[in-house]
């Protein structure tokens, strides 16, 4: 199954965790549960504001992409939540990325928590990142380092990096990141 050969077994995921309660994995869940092929027909805002609506969480949404609804837990982490397909794998995708890179790239991943199926928790970062040739010079140089330890960061943009406590730029979405060069996301982009 696309994009990895055991992404059923990477999508689902065990659901525990010490920061959600259980009602809030269930609401997930649930949602989860209704992302179907109806998806297609729906734009991103009607997508966002389906999920809102169905998962009902106390939190304030700080951030939304084309996959992923992004809420503030108010303790230093954020989650995610998939409203796509492309979303569910990026979870996913980002938990497996972060827990079997080598160290030497780690460094430079936005730091996972917890994650379950459709949902991650992540460190709160800084994503306010100037479009100046500085940090332009930044991507370009963390690029080349993931490269050297063998992942593709595929959508690695400016809108995707963060800072954080000392200051370092780190990537919050990696997402599409691959580390296995026959990913079909490698025919959409190469
Ligand atoms: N670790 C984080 N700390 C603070 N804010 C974050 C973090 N991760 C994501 N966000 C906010 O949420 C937004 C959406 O997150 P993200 O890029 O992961 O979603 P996405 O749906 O996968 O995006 P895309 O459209 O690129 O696929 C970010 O642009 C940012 O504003
Ligand atoms: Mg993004």
């Amino acid at each position: 199954m696309w994009p990895f050969d055991n992404g059923e077994e990477r999508i689902h995921q065990p659901n525990k965790s010490t920061m959600l309660s259980r009602q809030e994995i269930n609401a997930i869940e649930s949602w989860i549960s209704q992302i179907g092929i109806f998806q297609f027909y729906k734009t991103v805002g009607q997508k966002m504001s389906a999920a809102r609506k169905t998962l009902k969480l106390k939190y304030k949404i700080i951030g939304h992409g084309f996959n992923r609804v992004v809420y503030d837990l108010n303790n230093g982490y954020i989650l995610k939540v998939a409203f796509s397909e492309v979303g569910l794998i990026s979870n996913a995708n980002e938990a497996y990325l972060y827990n079997n890179c080598n160290e030497e790239v780690k460094k430079y991943l936005c730091p996972v928590k917890e994650h379950g199926t459709g949902w991650i928790i992540m460190k709160k970062v800084d994503t306010k990142v100037p479009f100046a040739i500085k940090e332009y010079t930044k991507l370009i140089k963390l690029e080349l380092k993931f490269l050297r330890y063998g992942i593709i960061p595929i959508d690695l943009r400016l809108d995707n990096v963060g800072y954080n406590e000392k200051d370092e730029m780190v990537v919050i979405d990696y997402g599409l990141f691959t580390m296995d060069l026959k990913s079909p996301v490698l025919r959409w982009f190469v």
